[in-house]
């Protein structure tokens, strides 16, 4: 006789129930219930299946069908009560189908197993993320598009090693990111087409002995093909490994331009100014303004990069095929999915929102010497100078004039000449800003015209 505390889905083989704790670390449902809808959308899938190809009737599939869209509704009211006991979404639903339309239930989970169904339902879930990210990547992308276009030719400074380096424009460093977030969109359209193979049918590990028709559950979920081998389909987490860090690349990326916000909007750079809709103040400081969602965007990655990891730990030593460490998959992915969506929500809402300085930028772009360079390719253009010799004419130039305390455009010409008796008054055209970002036409250079041509591509694209 088995206690009745056993569990009704493998009570036959079991005397008692499980331990409380057992309990606790056994369950996921807790988790696993933002799968329902997938759960419930591959169950459908899987009765209609079972019903055209002979193993169960038509009359017990449409049962289920109606049962099933019943404890959907259940579960988006909030009126389904989900139990521990049962594990994950995949027994509660079964248990509550059981329920509402008796005998029928039992035979849904024929030629299938939980170990293709969990594999299905997550696909379906990430899938979804997927095409989540690539709606919020588009938005992003198109917000930093309009900045560009407004300021296709504004110059401000180039940095390495946040040292000045060479005048660019607002368009070219905003456009950085549109490269850098198009990669992102890429990596995400990858891997939604590399996961769309449908594990549904794989059952337990082997295949099944009944006459399922796994290319017509594959068609009714979306998928593009049933996955080709039975015991890779259920122990497959790839397409979450994959999701996880193409997340955490985005992340990256977004943390960075986050990280320049926050060093822009400071009173030291005032490069741009945040709207107050993506700001917040100090309960002790009247006068902050402080750029919290850029930094929380910053730290975002710490914890998607942390989901990455952990499941890469979690899956590095499991044999094939099934193992119920793989329950663990889910938390990480759900939370690093949550923060990912909600960054680039956060980003570009800033993004539409905040106003580049002008004249900060113009500003700043003319100080810390950056035309130096320009100086140095002048020398080699107009004197013939070796650009080595004419690097460190230029030096001695820059030394002067911050010995001076003066910018290049301010030495004299005698000043100039004292260093390389060849300079001539020509000079001065090439050590302006708006020169200097006007110069350098180069594909892919910081030329507004150049500039404007991408933002072209993009738009066309995006
Ligand atoms: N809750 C389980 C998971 O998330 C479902 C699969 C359970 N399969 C099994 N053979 N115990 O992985």
């Amino acid at each position: 006789m088995t206690d009745q505390s056993s569990n009704q889905m493998w009570g036959g083989r079991f005397a008692a129930g499980p331990d409380a704790i057992m309990e606790a670390i056994n369950a996921s449902i807790g988790f696993d219930q933002r799968m329902a809808a997938q759960d419930i959308a591959g169950s459908r899938a899987h009765a209609a299946m079972l019903a055209a190809t002979g193993v169960i009737s038509d009359s017990d599939a449409e049962v289920i069908r109606e049962g099933l869209l019943t404890v959907l509704s259940e579960i988006q009211n909030g009126e389904f009560q989900f139990s521990t006991a049962l594990e994950d979404i995949h027994m509660n639903v079964e248990a509550r189908l059981k329920e509402i339309i008796g005998e029928p239930a039992g035979r849904l989970h024929t030629g299938r197993s939980r170990n293709d169904q969990v594999a299905t339902d997550f696909k379906l879930w990430v899938r979804d993320q997927l095409d989540a990210a690539e709606n919020g990547l588009l938005a992003l992308i198109r917000a930093l598009l309009a900045q560009a276009e407004a300021g296709a030719d504004w110059v401000m400074p180039g940095f390495t090693h946040l040292q000045t380096a060479q005048p660019v424009t607002w368009g070219h460093h905003m456009m950085a990111y549109v490269e850098m977030f198009g990669r992102d969109l890429s990596r995400v359209r990858d891997a939604r087409a590399r996961m769309n193979e449908s594990p549904l049918g794989a059952a337990a590990l082997a295949g099944t002995s009944f006459p399922i028709d796994r290319h017509m559950t594959a068609e009714a979920l979306g998928f593009d093909r049933p996955a080709a081998n039975s015991l890779d389909a259920v122990s497959d987490r790839d397409f979450a490994l994959e999701f996880l860090s193409v997340a955490s690349i985005c992340a990256v990326h977004l943390s960075r331009f986050a990280e320049e916000l926050v060093i822009w909007s400071s009173a030291q750079f005032r490069f741009v100014t945040l709207s107050d809709r993506f700001s917040t103040g100090s309960s002790i400081m009247p006068q902050k303004k402080n750029p919290d969602a850029a930094e929380l965007i910053r730290a975002k990655v710490g914890r998607i990069f942390g989901a990455n990891t952990a499941l890469m730990m979690v899956m590095k030593g499991l044999p094939l095929a099934y193992s119920k460490d793989m329950q663990e998959d889910k938390e990480q992915v759900f939370d690093a999915a949550d923060n990912w969506m909600l960054a680039l929500a956060a980003m570009e809402g800033m993004v539409k929102d905040m106003t580049a300085n002008r004249d900060s930028l113009a500003a700043a772009a003319g100080s810390g010497f950056s035309t130096a360079t320009d100086l140095a390719d002048w020398l080699v253009r107009v004197l013939g100078l070796p650009f080595r010799d004419a690097h460190h004419v230029t030096g001695s130039l820059v030394a002067m004039a911050e010995k001076k305390g003066c910018d290049l455009p301010d030495l004299t010409l005698d000043d100039m000449q004292s260093v390389h008796a060849e300079i001539t008054n020509d000079v001065y055209s090439v050590l302006g800003v708006e020169n200097s970002v006007n110069s350098r036409q180069s594909y892919g250079g910081t030329a507004p015209d150049q500039v404007r041509a991408q933002v072209e591509r993009w738009k066309a694209m995006v």
